[in-house]
């Protein structure tokens, strides 16, 4: 059932458990390396020193075997008396042949067997005895008349224990290394860690009335200040689109009051006075301009609504402008010639936008002209291409202009700059929300000019 990425029932490691587990194994491979390289140092050591006085007994018979020929009662004398002067040296000589000239008294019965063969220059070896001792044989030649061989060998199972009870020690500080790495590492990242709980427990905390609160300012480990940061930022993010939806609804309903208050005195009034049929005539046609107007507005918010859905996909077509705008004029052209007004399309250029969002936009800025101006006037609908491949339109005319501290507000959902004005002249205030949003959704941007009796530029600027 279950699609996520790991496998079922496997939970994702805490951050304390892996960095300890990483320095436990950090510590106990440093720990290992440090031990094993002292060791091997120390049984290098123990060898040079041991295979120093074996070759030193080698020596001294060699030169013995130099003043006295082999056989000779000198001979065997001096050899005997050596002997003693190391007892825990054992050392057998042979002749070409193989014959056994002299060996010492007591000597391992194999031990000599294990002996590797012997060469021009001395060389050593370790050997383990069937009792269990251990020794280090050294074996050499001696050039002196046919040629002798000289083997001598030490017991070294004291040094062996030795190196053992370092091994043990080696182990046992390893293990331990081990332990306190874990308890004391797991400790210490648990209790680093606590200021990521806390985090999470503020964040916890915030609902959707919270939306003032910061906690950035809190003393956050620099690791989690950017986190901080952003959350604050993401915050600050939400509490203005809050805002910003809750004045919306506000303004919804501040908007839908009005034209319901006018058709519930008008019914009353209509029901209260018994009226000729003219007067109910005249109550119905007024609702039904009412009607009208909320039907407009309905339909702008659903739009509005609709656009601002994430997934909402634009048709994107190249558009030849004059074509576009042309549209848009013959379809006003009846109600500019009713009103005496002129109207005139000119230019060209070509953009990759949504036609039905560019002729909504055109046409609402075309309907705002066209109720702003008066008989005798003139509307421009103009288009160009831009150096930069983009490309601009403006819809200008000759009418009653907007006043400066209107004009900042014009592109505000349900913002109307001429309240003062007639209502049935007054449209819902969402026709330039919307050709702003419109210009969002391209990546363009809608701007406005206006004098005041002079007349007003509306310019739609796309980018290449
Ligand atoms: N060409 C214009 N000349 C003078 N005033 C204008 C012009 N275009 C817009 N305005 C002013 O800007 C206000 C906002 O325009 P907008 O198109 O958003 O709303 P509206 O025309 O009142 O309503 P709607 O377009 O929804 O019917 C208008 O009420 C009007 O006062
Ligand atoms: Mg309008």
């Amino acid at each position: 059932m279950g699609t996520s990425p790991g496998k079922l029932g496997e939970k994702p490691a805490s951050i304390a458990t892996r960095l300890t587990l990483w320095y436990a194994l950090l510590s106990i491979v440093l720990i290992a390396a440090a031990g094993s390289v002292m060791y091997w140092v120390l049984v290098d050591r123990l060898h040079q020193k041991d295979d120093q006085l074996l070759a030193g007994r080698i020596a001294e018979l060699r030169a013995i075997l130099q003043l006295h020929p082999p056989g000779s009662a000198f001979f065997s004398e001096e050899a005997k008396r050596e002997a003693t002067m190391l007892p825990g040296i054992q050392v057998r000589m042979q002749d070409s042949s193989g014959e056994r000239i002299f060996e010492t008294v007591g000597t391992q019965p194999a031990l000599f067997d294990h002996f590797p063969p012997p060469s021009e220059t001395e060389h050593s070896t370790d050997w383990r005895a069937p009792d269990g001792g251990f020794y280090r044989i050294m074996a050499a030649r001696i050039a002196v008349g046919a040629g002798y061989t000289v083997q001598a060998a030490m017991n070294r199972s004291t040094e062996e224990a030795l190196l053992a009870a370092y091994r043990r020690m080696l182990w046992l500080a390893i293990s331990a290394a081990l332990v306190v790495a874990i308890v004391a590492g797991y400790l210490i990242a648990r209790r680093e860690m606590r200021p990521v709980l806390r985090l999470a427990a503020l964040v916890a905390e915030l609902g959707a009335t919270d939306l003032h609160r910061r906690i950035g300012d809190d003393d956050w480990p620099s690791e989690l200040k950017p986190l901080a940061t952003n959350f604050d930022q993401l915050l600050a993010r939400l509490e203005d689109a809050f805002a910003r939806m809750s004045q919306f609804s506000a303004d919804i309903a501040h908007e839908l009051r009005t034209p319901f208050h006018i058709l519930q005195g008008e019914a009353e009034l209509a029901l209260t006075r018994a009226g000729s049929s003219e007067a109910y005539r005249a109550c119905i046609e007024s609702a039904a301009e009412e009607y009208q107007r909320l039907a407009a507005m309905v339909d702008a918010l659903l739009f509005l609504a609709r656009a601002e859905q994430p997934d909402a996909q634009l048709d994107w077509q190249p558009l030849q402008l004059d074509h576009e705008i042309a549209t848009v004029c013959d379809f006003y052209q009846a109600l500019a010639d009713e009103q005496a007004v002129t109207l005139i399309a000119a230019g060209n250029g070509v953009v990759r936008a949504d036609a039905a969002l560019l002729r909504r936009a055109l046409g609402n800025l075309v309907a705002n002209a066209l109720r702003h101006t008066p008989s005798g006037g003139r509307i421009i609908v103009a288009a160009r291409q831009r150096p930069d491949q983009g490309a601009e339109i403006s819809v200008s005319d000759t009418g009653d202009g907007i006043a400066s501290d209107d004009l900042a507000h014009v592109f505000d959902r349900f913002y109307r700059a001429d309240s003062a004005r007639s209502r049935a002249k007054a449209g819902t205030g969402l026709g330039l929300a919307i050709v702003k949003f419109i210009m969002e959704l391209h990546g363009g941007t809608a701007s406005i000019q206006s004098e005041l009796h002079q007349g007003t530029t509306v310019t739609l600027t796309f980018p290449a």
